[in-house]
């Protein structure tokens, strides 16, 4: 069945408490749910209530205390007639969490018991009004072996514990915990089981002392202290920069190794994926440091904006997920380099939403329809998400975005709201106008900005004349205009200055925006700061590339100028335009403004580290109408190897200054770090001996993740006994540890090396390999669909493994399973050989009977 935005109803029964009383086992947990339920005055005022379930059977149902045969199933919902306004409902259910390979509902992972219950998975726990605008308190009871699981977690505060073997059973505690917090069923968790906690606490802006946990299995607690400072850095940021205080007395977080997702906000009691908690210098790089800051920061953040403040439905995810994802970019800014996170986020969102907005799947921010709400957990809603309100912070300036985002909270505080409503309150708060900006929620796709610059020698006027078209995406044929606001400045070619910075909004198909003063037509810098998440369409010169590698104040545009050199370069190289006197040039160029960053004692290398990287394929790809990856991969292969000869004495004089600095987590020792390995991917394939002999010992004598996975990945992508040395040095020193291996598995899987493809192969007969664990099946399967030379393998074995493991793991995890269709749904754009073969595996999985709602949405979209 298809859902659509435009058929919200309001509930008709309302449930504003529920107890929970769960008979905690491994493999049999009794649920005992009481429902207090009410009609809802402004809702439809029929006889039935219907509760969500899946895959779940009542053992009883009672009515205001009578047991009752009023009820039937309805599909896997419970429908039970009711007359009068308000009942008592009771309905007692048993799972099986070991069984429960979806880790959705209440699932076991090492013997532990845990929840996931956003979007739909409180459903699978018992029956109720399973959507986000039901607001309940809930009052938990949990019981269970005391030996299996000592410690018992859920939402809120614990009011009391103690141990009842008569009613529990012999060896059992229980402990009940209370949220004083009315929210929405998706934000209901639990947890039970032999957990440490690293304890510490926090005291609010009013005086609150808060206590906080980190939970972990016995054994972790040594790796959780990064996680810890995140939480009390995030809890200060959001007090200082958006007025949020924290509201209860205690703030739980559990990390769990078998998670679908990255984490998990629910009230009080955050579930985390081990990788986004686990970290101390020998087993986490600086990668993993930050990401680990950033979605700690995030589900923190969600406490207002999520929690407080939640969805009306799930078409408005954006409205948590856009906006708290803008909120965690902010705060990791904050805690580092902005300049340096603003390139990481930009490149995320070009690298992954930018194809997701031109291919099968697009949707707007704010999707109209779904058949599988899994599946909209996207870089467009999170990530373009957080752009879209960037920009409203561009247009308002933060002072007045802040009033906005004031009222907002105000306004909304205990309600579920919806994009709407965060748009007008941004208008009323920040005065500005943005009627025409709502646009941006309605429509898929990525702006083109075309761009033409007319100088006029004698008058010294500038004219810019700006144009934008927005492609047509599925079930949207045409487009409106959309608000662009495009951080500009205009310099001047002698001084290398310019007279200041001025927002220009692109409202409309074309505007013209005029500038006086110039005898000399002047270098445009655009978007600055990637201002608005769109595509400059316009080739820019390359000297005034050039020039802006050089001059430009603004780092982002700084970044962008080199990053667009290699570009323009590259797919000129890739669609013949560039070949010959212009090939030399072209490289000549690019190696002269590498020299430059290399040289230019004024950028810090935590910078220069991102100068240095090459655009990726998947972005290159997207500048072309037929991707053609053997062709891409080449020539991004060729430049890079050019660089690395022509730079070589460069790259070894940066390999031997970085490898001199002490391990610490500052900036600058960070900075090496990254250049380090940098310097070798060039030396890899200019030099392949000397790179094996500087990584090799990069390799023996690194003292930090970081250097050694730099360096193993190098070894990974050059044949020679080094690689297989290497590879099992790193799987012996860290048996055991599910992270490390999982980088192992990832590391072979995305390699550069010729036989990656054969080596993917093989590892999934590795002992170590696990189609049970999420975190397993991505670090092997994700790796290799995003390393695009094994991947696009000619023979379309690539496609088959994917396909393979969609099929495989389909009826295990089926939103994990679902995801591995994005990279088999890009054949439309693809040369006609691979097109062929990636679409005939999507056939063949269209013609699995018992695909699951998520796969076979993403397949038939993919089709379409
Ligand atoms: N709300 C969580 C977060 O962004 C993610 C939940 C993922 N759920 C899902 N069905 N994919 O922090
Ligand atoms: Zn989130």
């Amino acid at each position: 069945a298809i859902i659509q935005r435009k058929d919200y109803r309001v509930p008709e029964w309302l449930v504003p408490t529920i107890d929970l009383d769960f008979a905690l086992k491994l493999d049999a947990t009794r649920v005992k749910s009481t429902l207090r339920v009410e009609r809802n005055p402004h809702g439809e005022q029929g006889t039935t209530l219907r509760l969500n379930g899946d895959g779940i059977t009542a053992d009883s149902v009672t009515v205001d205390g009578q047991s009752t045969n009023s009820w039937r199933m309805d599909g896997s919902d419970l429908v039970i007639e009711l007359d009068g306004d308000k009942h008592e409902i009771v309905i007692e259910t048993t799972l099986d969490p070991a069984a429960n390979s979806q880790l959705s509902g209440l699932y076991a992972s090492n013997g532990m018991l845990c929840t996931q219950c956003e979007a739909e998975g409180f459903r699978r726990i018992t029956f109720f009004p399973d959507r986000p605008d039901v607001l309940s308190r809930y009052a938990v009871r949990l019981a269970g072996d005391k030996a299996k699981f000592p410690v018992l977690l859920a939402n809120g505060n614990e009011v009391a514990r103690g141990a009842d073997p008569e009613r529990d059973g012999p060896g059992t505690h229980w402990a009940e915990w209370h949220d004083p917090w009315p929210k929405p069923s998706y934000l209901f968790a639990l947890v039970a089981g032999e957990l440490v906690a690293n304890r510490s606490s926090f005291v609010t802006l009013s005086g609150r002392k808060v206590r906080l946990a980190i939970y972990v299995r016995p054994g972790d607690e040594a790796r959780t202290g990064h996680a810890m400072e995140s939480l009390k850095a995030a809890m200060k940021w959001d007090e200082d920069v958006y007025g949020r205080e924290y509201d209860l007395d205690d703030f739980n977080i559990v990390a769990v190794s078998d998670f679908n997702a990255g984490a998990m906000e629910n009230k009080g009691l955050n579930i985390f994926n081990t990788r986004y908690i686990l970290a101390d210098p020998d087993t986490a790089t600086d990668g993993d440091y930050d990401a680990i800051e950033g979605v700690v920061a995030h589900e923190y953040f969600h406490n207002w904006s999520g929690n407080r403040v939640t969805c009306r439905d799930w078409f408005q995810l954006s409205l948590k997920e856009g906006f708290t994802v803008l909120r965690d970019q902010q705060f990791s800014a904050a805690m580092g380099s902005a300049p340096v996170k603003r390139i990481e986020d930009v490149r995320v969102l070009r690298g992954v939403q930018f194809p997701e907005d031109s291919g099968p799947l697009a949707h707007p921010i704010r999707p109209d329809s779904y058949q599988e709400i899994s599946n909209f957990y996207t870089a467009t809603v999170y990530n373009k998400g957080a752009e879209v309100i960037r920009m409203m912070t561009v247009m308002a300036g933060l002072d007045r975005f802040r009033r906005g985002t004031d009222l907002y909270f105000e306004r909304h505080d205990g309600e579920a709201a919806t994009c709407e409503d965060f748009v007008k309150a941004i208008e009323d708060g920040a005065g500005l106008d943005l009627k025409q900006f709502r646009r941006w929620y309605e429509q898929a796709g990525t702006p083109r900005v075309e761009v033409e610059m007319r100088h006029d020698a004698t008058s010294g006027e500038v004219r810019l004349i700006l144009r934008q078209t927005v492609p047509a995406t599925p079930g949207q044929p045409d487009k409106a205009p959309m608000p662009i606001p495009l951080r500009t400045a205009l310099f001047d070619r002698m001084s290398g200055r310019h007279g200041g910075e001025q927002t220009l909004i692109l409202d409309d198909a074309t505007r013209e925006f005029s500038f006086t003063g110039f005898a000399e037509p002047p270098v445009l810098s655009i978007n600055r700061g990637f201002s608005a998440p769109v595509a400059i369409a316009t080739p820019t010169p390359a000297e005034d590339l050039l020039f802006l590698a050089r001059h430009d104040d603004d780092p982002f545009a700084r970044y962008e100028a080199m990053q667009q050199l290699v570009v323009q370069h590259l797919v000129g190289v890739v669609n013949g335009s560039v070949t010959g006197a212009a090939l030399d040039q072209g490289r000549a160029a690019i190696g002269e403004a590498f020299e430059a960053i290399l040289d230019d004692r004024a950028l810090d290398d935590l910078m220069r580290g991102e100068f240095v990287i090459l655009p990726g394929e998947t972005y290159l790809a997207e500048q072309l109408l037929v991707n053609e990856p053997a062709a891409i991969h080449a020539a991004r292969e060729e430049l890079k190897a050019w660089l690395g000869i022509n730079l070589g004495a460069q790259f070894r004089a940066l390999h031997d200054r970085c490898s001199a600095v002490p391990y610490s987590l500052s900036p600058e020792a960070r900075g090496s770090r990254k250049l380090k390995t940098q310097a070798l991917v060039y030396l890899a394939p200019a030099d392949p001996a000397e790179a094996i002999r500087r990584a090799k010992a990069q390799f023996d004598g690194a003292d930090n993740m970081t250097d050694r996975q730099g360096a193993l990945m190098v070894l990974c992508g050059l044949s020679g006994p080094e690689r297989e040395e290497a590879l099992a040095a790193f799987h012996d020193r860290y048996a055991g540890n599910a992270l490390v291996i999982d980088k192992w598995f990832s590391l072979q899987a995305g390699s550069l090396n010729p036989k990656a493809l054969e080596h993917t192969k093989a590892l999934a007969d590795h002992p170590d390999f696990n189609l049970a664990n999420p975190n397993r099946v991505r670090s092997l399967y994700m790796a290799f669909a995003a390393n695009p030379q094994a991947f696009h393998d000619a023979s379309g074995e690539g496609y088959r493994m994917i396909a393979d493991l969609i099929e495989t793991l389909d009826p295990l995890n089926s939103s994990t399973a679902a995801r591995f269709v994005t990279p088999l749904g890009r054949w439309k754009r693809m040369e006609p050989g691979r097109s062929a073969l990636m679409k005939a595996e999507l056939e063949r999985l269209a013609a699995v009977p018992t695909l699951s709602r998520d796969t076979r949405e993403q397949v038939s979209r993919s089709l379409d």
